[in-house]
């Protein structure tokens, strides 16, 4: 979603803040913008619509003689109010002395620009954080001493919502404000100077050293130290915390966009995985931070896994693997229908919520919503530190590296390598043999490199894409821990290249999407060699008989229906319940392909952002 950057110190703020939103740019981009205090306590605000680098022209344009050593900064995803100049942020109070940055969404703004509005204060935008400007304001014009932390407590107390803010103000030039409340919001503390960001990619540059904000916390930064309080001034001790990432990590390096990048890296993120968690010759895997015992991993009789978009596609291949390895009966469920129902939850539940960002909001309510129930969560996350990782029971980390693309493909393929290690785990605590355990995880360790022969067919999948980039519709079919791979296939289709694409359990099509087969379709099979795979030829079959070109992954060596499809891609022989893993790839990169064919920008798919913190 949006992003927010602040900066006070030595170094030029413009800098900073401009650097930083470039690398926040994934989360959200329609329109940026920042704000800055001179020595002479004037505020400086520019606002741009369209992308960083034409906000940074601007603000180079305009301040190109001037350094700043304070300053905040956002990337936009319109929520409340459209695209526009007057709507993105900072937005700046009646008196023009205090501008502030916000992510997330205040859902009492209409009651609270009611009485704003009485008062006599004017509104320029739409949106809803403009509210809680005025708002600040009121409250600082109201206090005996003047004083900005304290306008944005009691403001805050009056708001419903989310919010990560970032707070400056011409009267007290030497600090910065920010809160948060459901959206993230990390502190980065440097050698006499201070970081604040919605995510740590925007500081690591400068500092690794940071302190995550809990909900309903404040913090005052000035340049030599910070100050952390709840929302009743109560101070409050915060942890610094080491980030493992470096900058490294979120350069391009070689490639030319991140989603290409994180592609090539699947190879690596599955050995990071792997990595001191399995203990082949006890057929064991080992995990750091479940938090539970043994005895308690046992007495679980149902697990339910709930996430959003790709991370929902891991959790029902996880769904196979658990009960298959596990023998635990596993339910799914779309976070977002999770916390508006009434889940039925009892002893010996275990709920699972996976979430690459670890901050997606819908996913967040319903580890809530399990919490409350009583129930213990186990979250899945990649980003150390962040709001489902803190606030789960226990957990197993990604460790897929910082994923900037917005569509995900090396946190996916790590997600179902963690859900592989924890349906062997739990395996090996019931029933499991231990040669059985020896020969998964044997299997397993040879994963990377499978994908890197897969890698190496790019020329044979740019020339697929070639071919049918130019295609209206795509389905894709896939059977048993394949047919996710078939959703993920084609959602990875559509956000990326804007080609409508549905995935399908191959059996399905003959019972409507049959209906649309016809020479201009595309269908994509998923039909590596395994108990179901004749059953997908004679799917394949039926399609051909209708024109449909048929573009098919099939097991290195299968030639056995090379004569019905039309393009075939092939992945090395692996278990079958390990193929997803490889399936995916060529799908991943197929969508690249044509993607780029198409001139499109993979790495800031339109209207998408890569952590959704709204509802
Ligand atoms: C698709 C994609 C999204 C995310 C979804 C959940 O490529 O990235 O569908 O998977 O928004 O995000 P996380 O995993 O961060 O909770």
């Amino acid at each position: 979603m949006c992003g927010i950057v602040g900066y006070i110190g030595m170094r030029d703020a413009k800098e900073v803040l401009l650097e930083g939103l470039a690398r926040l740019e994934y989360r959200g981009y329609d329109s940026a913008g920042v704000a800055f205090l001179d020595n002479e306590n004037n505020l400086y605000v520019e606002k741009q619509v369209g992308k960083i680098s034409v906000l940074r022209n601007a603000v180079f344009r305009r301040f190109h003689n001037k350094c700043f050593s304070l300053g905040i900064g956002h990337t936009r995803w319109a929520t409340h109010g459209g695209v526009t100049q007057e709507n993105a942020h900072p937005h700046v109070s009646a008196s023009g002395r205090i501008a502030l940055v916000h992510n997330g969404i205040i859902e009492n703004y209409m009651a609270l620009k009611q009485y704003l509005v009485k008062e006599g204060y004017h509104f320029v935008s739409e949106t809803d954080t403009e509210v809680l400007v005025h708002l600040i304001e009121d409250f600082y014009k109201r206090e005996g001493n003047r004083n900005l932390q304290s306008a944005v407590m009691e403001a805050l107390k009056l708001v419903e919502g989310t919010y990560g803010i970032a707070v400056i103000s011409v009267d007290e030039p030497y600090k910065i404000v920010a809160a948060r409340n459901g959206s993230p919001l990390v502190i980065g503390i440097g050698e006499k100077e201070m970081f604040v960001a919605s995510d740590v990619n925007a500081l690591l540059a400068y500092t690794r050293h940071v302190i995550y904000l809990e909900d309903k916390e404040l913090v005052v930064l000035k340049s030599e130290r910070y100050k952390a309080y709840d929302l009743d001034y109560q101070r409050i001790d915060k942890e610094v915390v080491k980030v493992e990432w470096d900058i490294n990590a979120i350069e391009l390096g070689k490639h030319e966009t991140y989603m290409e990048k994180e592609i090539f890296e699947q190879p690596e993120a599955i050995r990071n995985a792997l990595r001191g968690r399995v203990v082949i010759e006890e057929g064991m895997v080992k995990f750091g931070g479940l938090n539970m015992t043994e005895e308690e991993i046992r007495r679980i009789s149902r697990i339910v896994i709930t996430a959003c978009g790709t991370s929902w596609h891991a959790a029902l291949i996880g769904k196979y693997l658990i009960e298959r390895f596990g023998e635990i009966p596993v339910e799914v469920d779309y976070a977002s229908e999770f916390r508006y129902r009434n889940p039925i939850l009892k002893e010996g539940d275990l709920v699972i919520v996976i979430s690459q960002s670890g901050e997606t909001a819908d996913t967040l309510e319903a580890l809530r919503e399990a919490k409350r129930k009583g129930v213990r969560v186990l979250g899945l996350t990649n980003v150390v530190g962040s709001t489902i990782a803190r606030e789960s029971d226990g957990g197993i980390y990604l460790h897929a590296g910082p994923e900037i693309g917005v569509a995900s493909t090396k946190a996916f393929t790590n997600q179902v390598v963690s859900l592989i290690l924890f349906a062997i785990y739990l395996g090996r605590l019931k029933n499991m043999s231990l040669y059985e355990g020896q020969r998964l995880l044997k299997e397993l360790s040879l994963v990377p490199e499978k994908i890197q022969q897969i890698l190496e067919q790019q020329d044979t999948i740019k020339k697929i894409a070639e071919k049918y980039h130019e295609a209206k519709n795509f389905l894709y079919l896939g059977r048993g821990v394949n047919y996710p791979v078939a959703l993920e296939g084609a959602l990875k289709l559509k956000e990326i290249s804007y080609i409508h694409a549905e995935g399908y359990p191959a059996a399905e099509m003959k019972h409507g999407p049959i209906a649309l087969i016809d020479e201009f379709m595309p269908v994509v099979f998923i039909a590596p060699r395994d108990a179901l795979y004749e059953k997908v030829v004679s799917n394949i079959h039926e399609v051909k008989a209708r024109h449909g070109k048929v573009i098919a992954i099939l097991s290195d060596k299968d030639d056995h229906v090379l004569r019905y499809v039309d393009d075939a891609l092939y992945i090395p022989q692996t278990m079958e319940e390990f193929s997803p893993l490889l399936t995916v790839v060529p799908l991943q990169m197929m969508a690249y392909h044509i993607a780029r064919i198409k001139g499109l920008d993979v790495d800031k798919p339109r209207n998408l952002a890569k952590s959704v913190t709204v509802e």
